[in-house]
């Protein structure tokens, strides 16, 4: 990784120091610091700001430990069941794993509602366990990043507990009050309470208090330097155990406009325009980069990007020393029709986000995490017939595109939604909540339950399909949520032995983006964005280039190519189908959800 080859530079720069004249010395340093391998002068490989990392050049895994796997028979996904399971991390190529939040906690929101920061949850084990699982981790070297919310905390935390306790307490001012004596608070939204209030009256203080998420969820006052600063110490007491990196859960709402102005009729659906990016977040962020982060080689992403372009630059360029990435929604608000969403769109809001970064800033591109349905029924058909197929496609799509790769667990073996007909098979307080609005609402429940068969959290949130025995060997007990019906042909076992499943591609594709730098740093060319049925666009690195041709369609597809696209002796990297694609005169014969990766001469 370049990383480790920048510390080999600085290792001869230094041995050599004292016999290097002054100025061979200076200039050796000069580059070292610009972070140019190879001179950018020289060859135009990375231009001045998109300097190479360790963290740009990492496959993120996505790790859900209360679905992956029970090691005590519970029926909830451990640590330990994850130490058993670290062989198969290591099979799969990644770089580094980021786990969902495993901290104490009361589970309203599955974990994020924290009740202490410093301790593991009972259900996932001890602080033992997470000790030897980092140790696991590092030891097959992969990285451990962990999931920090900050935004909120438990109802449950002590902090909650005492600032509930009196107006008067010093925690009163760890979260955001509005005292009975004002009369009603200026209405805010909440994402998962049953009426959407984000105001809870609390009688012990005749107050209400703010919660944006549950009413389990009271939101941090980051107003209140004590808190941010026991924040940071919390902080520095993870990253001081060696883990590598942070994910920043809702952190673009962290800090909100305490003067309560009255947002006008609708502004809950354009919501991160009015919750994100708040007056003091850039301050709280270069504190905390300054006091934390800047003291660890460590990547930091950023959940949610604000509401434009210039917000999501704010957050992670270089030279603001805040953050290193962000994930934004665009792409994820796209699939989110249960009647389907128009190619053309997902192109255009890839390329659009794409050429925004490309010479400053870094992306995380993901086409699934914990809070969407499983990419293949999203984005893809999870039918018997395509779902191979097209889940393979979106794996390829992830894998060359420009920005680190983030790749939710069981997406590797093609795991598709489970599309519940029942309320009480749901546990996500989201869908939960949903469900009783809409019922006091006297809404079309049916209609509802309809759309939570393609929305709901929970289709992802299934136990992991380990194999064919029973629950699919995630759990002896019984599981805290329903295993999908087809973890009998979609499961590791049987994926393992088949070199044409999904399993297999997965793996080999992450070998070939580790291998090929083109892929990670490369320049993106779209081509025919208005092309319904058909992806096509280069990546290209001083000599290197790629062309990437992906079919979103269940029909065999004649693509013709661009003709500034010269195929001679184009060699095909990777192909979701058996065989070789020829191209003849430009032109292509795809089948259904076919995805091939070309490498091309450069011209
Ligand atoms: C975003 C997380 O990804 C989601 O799962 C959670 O419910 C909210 N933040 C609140 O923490």
């Amino acid at each position: 990784m370049q990383g480790s080859h920048l510390f080999g530079v600085w290792r001869v720069v230094s041995k050599n120091m004292r016999s290097l004249k002054p100025f061979i010395i200076l200039s050796l340093l000069f580059s070292f610091i610009a972070g140019h391998a190879q001179p950018v002068s020289k060859n135009k490989v990375y231009n001045k700001t998109n300097k190479p990392a360790w963290w740009k050049e990492a496959v993120v895994y996505q790790l859900y430990p209360r679905s992956f796997k029970d090691s005590d028979g519970d029926g909830v996904g451990d640590l330990r069941g994850i130490i058993s399971k670290l062989d198969y991390l290591k099979s799969l190529g990644i770089d580094a794993v980021w786990l969902n939040p495993i901290f104490a906690s009361p589970n309203d929101d599955n974990g994020y509602d924290i009740s202490d920061y410093r301790s593991i949850m009972k259900e996932f084990g001890t602080m033992q366990d997470f000790d030897e699982l980092l140790k696991g981790l590092h030891k097959r070297n992969i990285k451990l990043v962990l999931d920090m919310v900050l935004n909120h905390s438990s109802d449950e935390h002590e902090w909650f507990k005492q600032a509930k306790s009196s107006r008067s307490n010093p925690y009163h001012n760890y979260y955001h009050w509005w005292p009975e004596e004002k009369g009603k608070p200026t209405p805010r939204y909440s994402f998962f309470d049953v009426n959407n209030d984000a105001w809870k009256y609390e009688a012990g203080t005749k107050s209400y208090y703010l919660h944006y998420f549950s009413q389990k969820q009271p939101d941090l006052n980051w107003e209140n330097e004590k808190l941010r600063n026991e924040v940071y110490n919390m902080m520095k007491f993870w990253l001081d155990k060696g883990i590598d990196g942070l994910r920043m859960d809702a952190f673009q709402y962290v800090s909100k406009d305490t003067t309560w102005k009255k947002y006008p009729e609708g502004y809950e659906k354009n919501i991160i325009k009015y919750y994100g990016m708040g007056p003091n977040l850039h301050k709280y962020l270069k504190e905390m980069n300054s006091t934390v982060l800047s003291k660890y080689n460590i990547m930091t992403v950023a959940e949610g990007a604000g509401s434009t372009l210039a917000d999501a630059h704010s957050l992670v360029d270089a030279n603001r020393q805040e953050l290193n990435m962000a994930y934004h929604f665009e792409i994820m608000d796209i699939g989110n029709d249960p009647r389907g969403y128009k190619l053309p769109d997902l192109k255009k809001a890839f390329t659009k986000w794409d050429h925004s970064f490309a010479d400053k800033g870094w992306l995380a591109i993901f086409l699934a995490n914990h809070d969407v349905p499983r990419m293949v029924s999203k984005y893809g058909n999870d039918s018997e017939s395509f779902r191979t197929a097209s889940s393979k496609l979106l794996t390829t799509l992830v894998m060359t595109m420009r920005g680190t790769s983030y790749y939710f667990n069981g997406d590797e073996l093609g795991m598709s939604n489970i599309r519940f007909n029942n309320i009480e098979d749901y546990r996500d307080i989201a869908t939960i909540n949903a469900y009783k609005n809409a019922q006091a609402k006297n809404e079309d429940l049916q209609a509802f339950m309809d759309k939570q068969k393609f929305i709901s959290r929970d289709n992802t949130r299934t136990p992991f399909q380990w194999d064919a025995t029973l629950n699919a060997g995630f759990t002896t007990g019984i599981p805290w949520i329903k295993v999908n019906p087809n973890y009998k042909e979609v499961n590791v076992a049987a994926e393992e032995k088949n070199p044409a499943s999904e399993l297999s591609y997965f793996k080999k594709i992450v070998a070939l983006r580790k291998a090929s730098r083109v892929l990670v740093y490369g320049s993106y060319k779209v081509f025919d964005l208005e092309n319904p049925k058909v992806y096509c666009y280069t990546r290209s690195l001083g000599k290197e280039k790629v062309l990437v041709v992906l079919n979103f369609s269940d029909k065999e597809t004649t693509y013709l190519l661009d003709k500034s696209i010269s195929t001679l002796s184009a060699k095909t990297l990777i192909n979701n189908y058996s065989g070789t694609v020829g191209i003849a005169n430009n032109k292509l014969n795809l089948k259904p959800w076919q995805a091939i990766v070309y490498k091309l001469n450069k011209a």
